[in-house]
């Protein structure tokens, strides 16, 4: 049996994986099953586990270089004049790692041969409903079937006349007639055959019947001096739009938003080679980031020392102590999220050593602290600049819920993720993390409401799921608020 990693999948993939099962409080892994699953009881055909392959399978057979294929298209080929286009289609679709399996009509094969639709889609090429190779096991029905989109392209006035009218009596007809799959038609004509009642009577019927269309473009025409509406899209306008149909474009509820967060711990100095710090790893707002990243928003992510790799599309800027991380983030203002993960040392040495400290006959030297400046508290208190939401994290090792809520009254912030950090969790530099949200709004359902405050208590999750869950609840919460603009 074959093991999928999630890991290798397509970004756009991973991320609706991660959106989807946050949402539905699972693993990735059991989404991933659901989905599968889903998938087969919404099946038409009987699953035929132990049927052998056919010998000379219509399937597709993976391409013979670069990266595996992520989706695959069956291109029926009409005879028009635009059927050169198809050729620089193939390529265009094979580029965007489309497996193209190629059908070409009769008249299809006056305008290009199957020798050159085969060389560059480096598939056998069809042609021929009774063709004994294939129709020995119903080719035409796995062809209908066994891809994720059919483009007709170029489409003819007959074509699409067969099409309207449930024609099967040649293998692009039949094909379009036995599929389940969604149908990307390029038409390609003269404009008076455009314009003719019928085929805007089979265009209106195709419309109905829930096919795509794709143009036609309006120019001129291959018949000397004629020109109008009719000309066929262009293959990288025709290859975009199949691309959109098998990839629909990832919500991106943030976008346009401005996300600042800080992460990780922050280092304070004791002299130039000694310092305190504490076990905060900054996983989980390096997860935050890249989740926010995803959902589209701009985000500067202001980290302390951490051993991680910058999250792709993020600007990070590297500190070390609280008050260049204060700086930092008073630097990057304004943002309309200001997110507060980083695990800031309360205090730092009063009486930083300016040499390395050495070992003495007197004794230890003494270490005076002092506090360091509240990053979440200043920042909630701004009055001009201050994100219309502010979030700030409580790492907590008792009376965990209680010592949030006062938090969150004392600091001024909006809300407040709530973390268990005792040892016993392993939350600190661990992978998993048990949140409460804290909000002065009105909860979701399953929360406990407080008064004014909600407490929303989250399932053990992946730091990569709390940080898709918070982003969820964001964009939630933020969708039409945007900070004032700078005057
Ligand atoms: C030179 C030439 C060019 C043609 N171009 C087109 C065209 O662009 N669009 C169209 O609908 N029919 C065009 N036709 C007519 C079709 O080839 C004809 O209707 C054919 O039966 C279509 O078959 P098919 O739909 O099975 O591919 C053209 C015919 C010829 C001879």
């Amino acid at each position: 049996m074959a093991s999928l990693t999630i890991r290798k999948l397509d970004e756009g993939i991973k991320t609706y994986l991660r959106l989807r099962s946050a949402k539905n409080r699972r693993s990735v892994e059991e989404e991933v099953r659901v989905i599968l699953g889903e998938l087969i009881e919404g099946r038409e055909e009987p699953l035929t586990p132990f049927a052998a392959p056919p010998a000379a399978s219509t399937a597709p057979t993976s391409q013979r270089s670069g990266a595996p294929p992520e989706a695959s298209v069956t291109l029926i080929i009409g005879g028009g004049i635009a059927a050169y286009k198809s050729l620089d289609l193939i390529r265009r679709l094979k580029e965007r790692r489309i497996e193209v399996r190629c059908v070409l009509t009769t008249a299809a094969q006056q305008f290009v041969t199957p020798l050159a639709v085969s060389a560059l889609s480096h598939e056998r090429v069809h042609t021929d409903l009774f063709d004994p190779q294939s129709e020995f096991d119903a080719g035409h029905i796995r062809l209908a079937r066994e891809c994720d989109l059919i483009v007709v392209a170029p489409a003819t006035a007959d074509l699409m006349a067969k099409m309207a009218n449930g024609h099967a009596d040649d293998l692009a007809s039949a094909i379009l007639l036995a599929t389940n799959r969604k149908v990307l038609v390029a038409p390609a004509m003269n404009p008076l055959m455009w314009n003719n009642a019928a085929t805007r009577r089979n265009v209106a019927q195709l419309q109905r019947d829930g096919v795509v269309l794709i143009g036609p473009n309006s120019g001129e025409m291959a018949e000397a001096g004629e020109a109008g509406i009719g000309r066929m899209s262009e293959a990288i306008e025709i290859a975009t739009a199949a691309e959109r149909l098998l990839r629909p474009p990832v919500p991106r509820p943030l976008a346009g938003k401005r996300v600042l967060i800080t992460a990780g711990p922050t280092h304070e100095p004791i002299d130039p080679v000694r310092y305190i710090a504490n076990r905060s790893s900054g996983k989980q707002g390096f997860a935050i980031a890249a989740a926010a990243q995803a959902a589209g928003a701009e985000v500067i992510l202001v980290s302390g020392p951490v051993d991680l790799r910058d999250p792709q599309g993020v600007t990070v800027k590297h500190v070390e102590s609280a008050r260049q991380m204060l700086e930092q983030v008073q630097a990057a203002l304004p943002a309309d999220i200001a997110i507060f993960a980083a695990a800031v040392a309360d205090w730092r040495v009063a009486n930083e050593g300016e040499q390395k400290l050495k070992k003495t006959s007197a004794g230890m030297p003494p270490l005076q602290l002092v506090e360091n400046p509240d990053i979440l508290a200043t920042i909630s208190k701004l009055t001009g600049e201050r994100p219309p939401l502010v979030i700030g994290f409580a790492a907590e090792t008792e009376h965990l819920i209680d010592n949030a809520k006062s938090k969150l009254a004392r600091k001024g912030c909006d809300w407040i993720v709530a973390n268990d950090v005792s040892p016993a969790t392993g939350v600190m530099g661990g992978d998993r993390n048990t949140v409460h949200l804290i909000s002065r709004k009105d909860g979701e359902k399953n929360s406990e409401k407080d008064g004014e405050i909600a407490v929303d208590s989250w399932p053990v999750m992946t730091k990569e799921q709390v940080a898709i869950e918070l982003v969820a609840h964001i964009a939630k919460s933020v969708t039409g608020k945007s900070r004032e603009p700078a005057s």
